[in-house]
């Protein structure tokens, strides 16, 4: 596979973002926002998304890995990094990179809702559309993409090209002529 097309530009995300932190910033005054980013893919987003929010809120990360292949999850999810905070009555919100079959994050959901928080809400910047194996209710959509296999804005393949700032297609190198 070889760099495809650009999908989403630079300025496409910094346009959702900052009406997305918007959306936030009203959604959550005055309550105890935790923000909590999955690592590695979503630490661009994070960064971006943060800036956006006018609140004093609080970051955390959790990093987890999905056996299975390069491009495609198991569902089977080992936590590598848990959460330094307490979330119980705590208003969390995680930031996800991208929802592909949404295996990881129900997994995920599931095992932070026994901590007790006060709410869970999902933030994806890239939502796959209709292949989600599991139902999830994404609170904030960026932008609802076809389901092909995308990198750059934190995303990567065999852990290259999270640095691009933009996201871009992966395509068959036979696609190109
Ligand atoms: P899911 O469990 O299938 O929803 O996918 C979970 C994780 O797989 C995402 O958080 C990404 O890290 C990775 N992933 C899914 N689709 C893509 C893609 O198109 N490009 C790069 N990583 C992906
Ligand atoms: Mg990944």
């Amino acid at each position: 596979m070889e760099v495809g097309p650009v999908l989403v530009t630079e300025d496409q995300i910094a346009e959702r973002l900052r009406t997305m932190g918007a959306e936030i910033t009203r959604d959550y005054e005055g309550k105890d926002l935790l923000l909590v980013a999955v690592l590695k893919g979503a630490f661009m987003v994070m960064a971006d998304l943060s800036r956006n929010i006018e609140l004093p809120l609080d970051i955390d990360f959790m990093a987890v890995s999905s056996y299975g292949h390069a491009t495609q999850t198991s569902g089977v999810v080992r936590i590598l990094k848990d959460l330094d905070s307490e979330i119980a009555d705590r208003h969390v919100l995680i930031v996800e990179d991208i929802i592909d079959s949404g295996l990881t994050l129900d997994y995920l959901r599931r095992n932070l809702l026994v901590r007790q928080p006060a709410s869970l809400e999902i933030a994806a910047l890239l939502v796959k559309t209709g292949i989600q194996r599991v139902p999830i209710d994404v609170r904030y959509v960026g932008f609802e993409i076809p389901p092909d296999f995308v990198i750059g804005y934190g995303l990567d393949l065999y852990g290259k090209m999270r640095n691009l700032p933009h996201v871009a297609v992966m395509v068959e190198e036979s696609d190109q002529e």
